[in-house]
């Protein structure tokens, strides 16, 4: 299995945060050039060796822009995409208002559909490409209190799907992965909000099969495969690294 990236340069959105800052370390490791880019500066600190990073707010078409100009000044053409930048507002319908709605529809799938947009022309006329989007449980399956997130989530599964039907005779392969509760800043922001978060960890723990959440860098390595060509064939698949959350 190939998991050598060596000469190749990939994008990493939300990289300051626990998936994104392993997925740059683990690409980096294979190989790969990286440029790193979240709205937080503190991704400024993964700049070094084969990393550049940048500041944006991929949500924004001349923020994007400017990460891939960049990206291809300091790097060349830009062969891979990891769009993982997300966030969780936790209410259900009733609750939510038109701003968050937005803001989390914008996050996880406006982001997504922005950065692979302008990905797409140069691994178009290159004819090779990948692109791999963190999507979540929440793209397959309803979970309680995240309305906006279930949906901004589904969209993004869909649009894998559909991006890769329309790219896959260009030779770009397009997947995501999807987690079960990750230990990041993400998840203990969602417990804060619980009104029990011990009980709220208890839970989460015993809804996954294997009876614990995953770690930063086990969803890591299956955005590497996905990334590498140890996964050639596969192409509008959503991998689940979920414990055996969805199994069930
Ligand atoms: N942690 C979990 O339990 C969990 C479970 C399933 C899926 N996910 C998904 O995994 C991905 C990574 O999350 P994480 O757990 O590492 O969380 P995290 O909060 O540690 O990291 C997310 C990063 O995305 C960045 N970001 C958010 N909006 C952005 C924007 N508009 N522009 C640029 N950057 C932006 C944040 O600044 C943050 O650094 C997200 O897409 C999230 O939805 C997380």
């Amino acid at each position: 299995m190939s998991l050598d990236l060596a000469g190749r340069t990939i994008i990493v959105s939300g990289a300051a945060g626990g998936v994104g800052r392993s997925v740059v370390g683990k690409l980096a490791a294979m190989g790969a050039c990286v440029c790193a880019t979240d709205l937080t500066p503190s991704v400024l600190e993964l700049g070094a060796g084969k990393v550049v990073s940048i500041v944006g707010d991929v949500t924004k078409s001349d923020h994007v822009n400017a990460i891939y100009e960049f990206a291809e000044s300091k790097l060349g053409p830009v062969d891979g995409l990891v769009s993982n930048a997300g966030f969780i507002i936790s209410k259900s319908v009733h609750e939510t208002s038109e701003e968050e709605w937005d803001s989390v529809m914008n996050a996880n799938a406006k982001s997504f559909f922005l950065m692979a947009k302008r990905a797409l022309p140069s691994m178009m006329e290159r004819r090779t490409g990948t692109i791999v989007a963190t999507g979540s449980i929440s793209s397959v399956v309803g979970l309680p209190s995240q309305a906006a997130y279930c949906a901004s989530k589904g969209a993004l599964l869909q649009l894998v799907r559909q991006m890769a039907v329309d790219y896959a005779s260009a030779g770009i392969r397009i997947n995501a992965v999807g987690p079960g509760s990750i230990n990041t800043p993400f998840l203990t922001k969602y417990l804060q909000g619980l009104e029990d978060p011990a009980a709220g960890e208890a839970n989460i723990k015993s809804a996954h099969p294997l009876g614990r959440w995953a770690e930063p860098e086990e969803i890591a390595d299956a955005i590497v495969y996905l990334s590498s060509s140890a996964s050639s064939f596969v192409t509008g698949q959503i991998l689940m690294v979920d414990g055996g959350y969805t199994a069930r």
